[in-house]
């Protein structure tokens, strides 16, 4: 019996030790010490020894049964190290790849400079108010007061739909669609695009975008407008802006004028910017025309206003010295990124 054991446990090591994974392991354990093992089978024969061989053989088992196991035990470990090694192999990542890049978009020119001009009038009260880029006749023209012969109605300058309907020119529909639609005080900007038939070049573009702002209260002055105007000009282009008020001529405000301010680029000493003047032009503004009041149910002896329209296009081409509108426009990512 003591050759048996030997025997099965010389077998047992070398089964033990050609196991590959955990499973042909565990199956080699049942093979030898399993309750029908090999091991266990042998040790049943036990009754038939002498009593002065049984405890020798029994010792001898007992040895043999530790041997084998510590034997799995070690082979164990063996095979889990070896199966994480393989693991991490297969896992490994490759840090020297070079890896797709991720383009993050940001925001347009326009829209950043929009959105400073939008920030500057809430901080000062206003709201923003909307309208069709789509309009009538009667908003874009009639309503504000527009001679019937006036130039800008002429189908050479503005986009008909229909008889009476066309692309606004302007942002100054809203005006009157909102005075129409609230009761004074008012204090609204409505930024949104414009459109005319211009033939494109560097400063031309048949769609461009304005800010329209308008306010509408009693005792309402040509001093607010300055003062607001001016406060304006201060916090979009710096703190040392000087502002010039020129009369001018629009059909919805009388007196009308335009707003130029110091150039921001030479302050005023004159440069190519300013075209040596040391001015630029930036809005048309006046007080809001009786008969503009009047169409819209407001009366003038009550309340006055004033309103004022600017170019958002050109204020951005002016602060980022773009010299050239179409580059808005052709969504060119060299361009766009620069901002
Ligand atoms: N709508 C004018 C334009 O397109 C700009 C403008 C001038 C708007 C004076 C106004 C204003 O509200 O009072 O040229």
């Amino acid at each position: 019996m003591k050759e048996q054991l030997l025997e099965i446990l010389e077998k047992s090591k070398i089964d033990i030790k050609s196991a590959e994974d955990l499973n042909q392991l565990d199956q080699f354990r049942v093979k030898y010490l399993g309750k029908k093992g090999e091991l266990t089978l042998l040790l049943r024969g036990m009754g038939k020894l002498s009593s002065e061989e049984r405890p020798v053989i029994g010792k001898l088992a007992n040895e043999v049964r530790t041997s084998i196991e510590s034997v799995l035990e070690e082979n164990k470990s063996v095979i889990k190290e070896k199966e994480k090694l393989a693991r991490l192999e297969s896992e490994v990542i490759d840090v020297t790849m070079s890896q797709k890049t991720k383009k993050v978009g940001h925001k347009h020119p326009l829209t950043l400079v929009l959105d400073e001009i939008k920030d500057i009038f809430i901080g000062m009260g206003y709201k923003i108010a909307e309208g069709p880029e789509v309009e009538t006749v009667y908003y874009n023209f009639d309503a504000l007061n527009a001679p019937k012969d006036h130039p800008s109605r002429d189908f050479s300058d503005t986009f008909y739909i229909g008889n009476d309907i066309l692309l606004r020119t302007q942002t100054s529909p809203v005006q009157i669609r909102t005075m129409q639609n609230t009761k004074p005080p008012i204090r609204v900007i409505s930024p949104g695009r414009c459109f005319r038939s211009d033939e494109i070049d560097a400063t031309h573009s048949p769609m461009f975008h304005q800010v329209e702002g308008l306010v509408i209260d009693k005792n309402i002055t040509m001093g607010d407008l300055k003062g607001t105007l001016d406060t304006f000009a201060k916090r979009l282009f710096g703190i040392n802006t000087k502002t010039k008020f020129r009369p001018h001529d629009f059909p919805f405000t009388e007196p009308s004028g335009e707003i130029d301010v110091s150039c921001f680029k030479c302050g005023g000493n004159g440069c190519r910017m300013c075209k040596g003047s040391g001015w630029i032009e930036i809005l048309g503004c006046g007080m809001v025309h009786p008969n503009v009041l009047e169409e819209c149910g407001i009366d003038p002896e009550v309340y006055s206003g004033f309103a004022f329209g600017m170019g958002v296009d050109r204020i951005t081409m002016l602060k980022h010295e773009i010299d050239d509108i179409r580059l808005f426009f052709e969504n060119d990512m060299r361009f766009i990124d620069q901002f």
